[in-house]
């Protein structure tokens, strides 16, 4: 199969951890006879320090002739007091996702077994692992809605202070496609749904519920599904993860809910995700930031980078038996006790502890050997 990928790394640790996810790709590719062309564009911080704009006409384009994007992480300290239209996350990744029509986010939260020791919570509560799928709306919402800061005067014309808005809106198909997803997951699954919504309080979550009522009703009978305060999911999903199937929920939810989920797992460093349109265009990316503090020290775990790879080749071309390549030789490599400072564990004796670059040479090795 021959496949032309989008290659943005971003700022931050995204270079470093994009350089281990595409040795993966090309131990895959080596194996199994494909080809894949990486088309590297610049995106966030760095590209405003080289065009003046986070986004650049440049990249879009690249990204529109590709058939997926493979993204690694925006942002930093150096960009935040830049204008809102101009910051890596509100000028670049946000568009992006809306440009594209990413309005689906999966965001699996699995735990690998050798890692117990270094989720958070205590080993008796994930016994037997632990496997949720998000599924976070992620071009709608109070991200998008209309926003803005304005000054409220007295009426001799005077600056008393400022007021800030964001407007939360979801309309009902917005709300029905991000639930047929979340059906046709669960449906491959465990069947059972619970959609997280603010509906005691919020007007766009009780439209929230009521839709994904009906639709799960009339379409997916055989999906269970029941009904969350996000406030009440957060608490259920800290103490009694394992009660949780696939979780559907808006925007926002969706972003807070999946950082609480990778720290049950072991550590935001371990999460991947998939944004896809409704042609099945995608962009695959770790849930985590570019953690600046860590930058360019071979610190960063390039796990969730490389795992975004591995949903990469499953969602966007179809390819299962290479992507569950990569999470067996994950497995492996940390059963065999290797790991990144981020996933080590006092609880774990004979560990050997690896920068960004060995984890993925390691991974790659393993898969050498499959
Ligand atoms: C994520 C990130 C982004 C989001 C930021 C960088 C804008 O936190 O993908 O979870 O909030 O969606
Ligand atoms: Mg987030």
């Amino acid at each position: 199969m021959k496949k032309c990928i989008a290659v943005l790394a971003g700022d931050g640790i995204g270079p470093e951890i994009m350089k281990e996810g595409l040795k993966v790709l090309d131990a895959v590719a080596k194996k199994f006879g494909h080809t894949f062309e990486y088309k590297e564009a610049m995106i966030g911080g760095c590209a405003y320090d080289t065009y003046g704009h986070p986004l650049p006409d440049e990249t879009k384009r690249v990204c529109s002739s590709a058939d997926a994007i493979y993204f690694g992480a925006v942002g930093g300290p150096k960009w935040e007091k830049l204008p809102a239209e101009l910051t890596p996350e509100r000028g670049a990744l946000l568009p992006l996702r809306a440009h594209y029509g990413l309005f689906a986010n999966l965001r699996p939260a699995v735990i690998f077994g050798p890692l117990a020791d270094a989720a958070s919570l205590k080993s008796e509560r994930l016994e037997g692992g632990l496997d949720i799928l998000i599924v976070r709306e992620l071009t709608g919402g109070i991200y998008f809605g209309k926003n803005k800061v304005k000054s409220i005067t007295l009426n001799e014309g005077v600056v008393q202070g400022e007021y800030a808005v964001d407007y939360m809106i979801y309309s009902v198909p917005e709300i029905q496609r991000i639930t047929k997803v979340a059906c046709e997951a669960a449906m491959k699954r465990d069947k059972r749904l619970t959609s997280v919504d603010k509906a005691n309080v919020l007007e766009s979550s009780k439209l929230w519920r009521k839709v994904a009522t009906d639709y799960v009703q009339k379409n997916y009978p055989h999906v269970q599904l029941n009904h969350m305060y996000v406030d009440n999911a957060a608490m259920q999903l800290a103490t009694n993860p394992k009660q949780f199937d696939v979780i559907v929920t808006e925007n926002m939810f969706g972003d807070i809910l999946s950082d609480l989920a990778s720290a049950i797992t072991g550590s935001i460093g371990m999460l991947p995700s998939a944004s896809l349109s409704d042609t099945g265009f995608g962009l695959f990316e770790p849930i985590h930031g570019s953690a600046p503090d860590i930058a360019g020290q071979g610190k960063a775990n390039p796990l969730a980078q490389i795992l975004s790879g591995a949903m990469m080749l499953k969602y966007a071309f179809g390819l299962n038996t290479e992507s569950e390549m990569i999470e067996r030789a994950i497995m492996s490599v940390l059963e065999d006790g290797y790991r990144t400072g981020d996933i080590a564990s006092s609880a774990r004796l004979n560990a050997t502890l690896l920068s960004t670059a060995e984890m993925g040479s390691k991974v790659t090795e393993y898969i050498n050997k499959m």
